[in-house]
């Protein structure tokens, strides 16, 4: 198994293109199962979790195209209505597929993706939304057993609480639906109004994605498009805060700042200089002290579970206390104890940790527990003394794509090794 191998202690210098986002990509992918014509995705990323889904949708039938930087997907006929355990449990996303193959088919059978290293992460938001707009949902040996005949109907769904592979999930489904969809309390990330846009490319009638209530008109059929992928803001957001917990300056370039308002104010309280222009953001950090802020996730626009461990991995080295507080996920901390190898403070308590941020961290053997969970490794490691190894990096190439290219682009020691 590959492990990271980091020499520490090294300011970061340069600039780094940002991908495409895993998070939009793995949807927008979903979406070319309600087509009988090619979607023609750019920007892509290329990633294990992107490949893993091709596989997926492969068994679908769908014809994958693989270029650089492009994917064309075509479900000229689904071959398959069935998505087994052995697909499903590797990647929860692609739960996703049982409402665009039932809005088609009008029927499908999925696996249930089971719970994960960041909490249970159960799916019954997602089912209720189907069961609203018509579906007969049945459980049986782990399987979604979802059929809607005569097709799925418009329904008013009101989320008990804000769920983005829930929002997704029901839009992809309603684009088919007989009549019109409301979601009401639906989730408003960047990659929620990336689908509504191809969706949109695709023929698709919808209003008010990026705000708490959609509205989706149900149509007969959609063709095809030829859609880019917006860029992976947590992707950003992890440079961004690699620059300042290492120190130097870092230029993000095809980025959209406007998807990360919530984290900007926030690195510059703890020290660091964020100068925006048109397409670009600088993040430097020349030798003054990291300040300890206090950080609480959120939904968008709040600030990003998905940014969490590499917020925290500033924070351990920050010139007094902080206290951040993780709202999404019941078990998303679990790299404190690796942070904690190299010499961090941070006591977990229920959804707070407190880091008391100490002047150095040193290098240690370390283990990649989630894909953003890695990225805060790294990050910790390029700014302690000495070695770090990061194992188990199969986590981060899930969803970061040529991170030791990039960061190795600005100067950072740091390098793959296979075992
Ligand atoms: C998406 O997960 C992302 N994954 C996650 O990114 C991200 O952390 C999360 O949104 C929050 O922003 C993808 O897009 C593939 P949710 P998702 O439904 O859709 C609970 C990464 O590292 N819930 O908004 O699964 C759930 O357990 C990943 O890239 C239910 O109880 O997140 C969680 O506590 C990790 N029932 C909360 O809601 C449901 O039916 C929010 O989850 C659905 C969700």
């Amino acid at each position: 198994m590959d492990k990271i191998v980091i020499e520490g202690g090294t300011p970061l210098s340069g600039q780094i293109s940002i991908s495409g986002a895993k998070n939009s990509a793995l949807k927008l992918m979903v979406a070319c199962l309600l087509s009988d014509e090619p979607l023609e995705l750019t920007n892509m990323p290329n990633l294990r979790d992107t490949r893993f889904l091709g596989h997926l949708l492969e068994n679908f039938g769908v014809e994958v195209t693989d270029g650089v930087g492009r994917l064309t997907l075509h479900a000229k006929t689904l071959s398959s209505t069935t998505a087994p355990y052995d697909l499903v449990r590797k990647m929860r996303a692609s739960f996703n597929v049982l409402g665009p193959v039932l809005a088609r088919a009008h029927k499908a059978k999925v696996s249930l993706p089971g719970g994960c290293a960041i909490g249970a992460r159960p799916v019954d938001l997602h089912l209720n939304a189907l069961k609203a707009m018509g579906a007969n949902i049945e459980l049986s040996e782990g399987y979604v057993i979802a059929s809607a005949k005569g097709g799925l109907k418009g329904a008013d769904i009101t989320f008990p609480f804000i769920s983005v592979g829930a929002t997704e999930h029901a839009m992809l489904a309603a684009v088919l639906a007989k009549g019109e969809t409301t979601l009401n309390n639906a989730a408003r990330e960047p990659e929620i109004v990336d689908l509504a846009n191809c969706l949109q490319a695709m023929g698709a009638k919808i209003n008010g994605a990026g705000r708490s209530e959609i509205t989706i008109e149900g149509v007969e059929k959609l063709g095809g498009a030829k859609f880019a992928v917006v860029p992976d803001r947590i992707e950003a957001g992890t440079y961004a805060l690699a620059a300042a917990t290492v120190g130097g300056a870092v230029r993000l370039v095809n980025v959209r700042s406007d998807h990360l308002g919530s984290l900007w104010p926030l690195i510059a309280q703890a020290g660091a200089k964020v100068t925006m222009d048109e397409d670009s953001v600088l993040v430097e950090r020349h030798g003054t002290p990291i300040r300890p802020v206090d950080v609480e996730t959120q939904a968008y626009p709040g600030f990003p579970t998905d940014l969490q461990a590499q917020f925290m991995a500033m924070m351990c080295l920050a010139d007094g206390v902080s206290i951040i507080r993780e709202n999404i996920f019941e078990n998303r901390f679990m790299h404190c104890p690796e942070l904690s190898r190299m010499g961090a403070n941070i006591t977990v308590s229920g959804r707070e940790a407190i880091i008391r941020g100490v002047p150095k961290l040193k290098g240690a053997q370390v283990m990649a527990t989630d894909l953003r969970a890695s990225a805060s490794l790294i990050a910790a490691g390029l700014a302690a003394e000495g070695t770090t190894e990061v194992g188990r990096v199969y986590h981060l190439d899930r969803g970061f794509e040529q991170i030791e290219v990039k960061l190795g682009n600005c100067g950072a020691r740091i390098k793959r090794v296979k075992e």
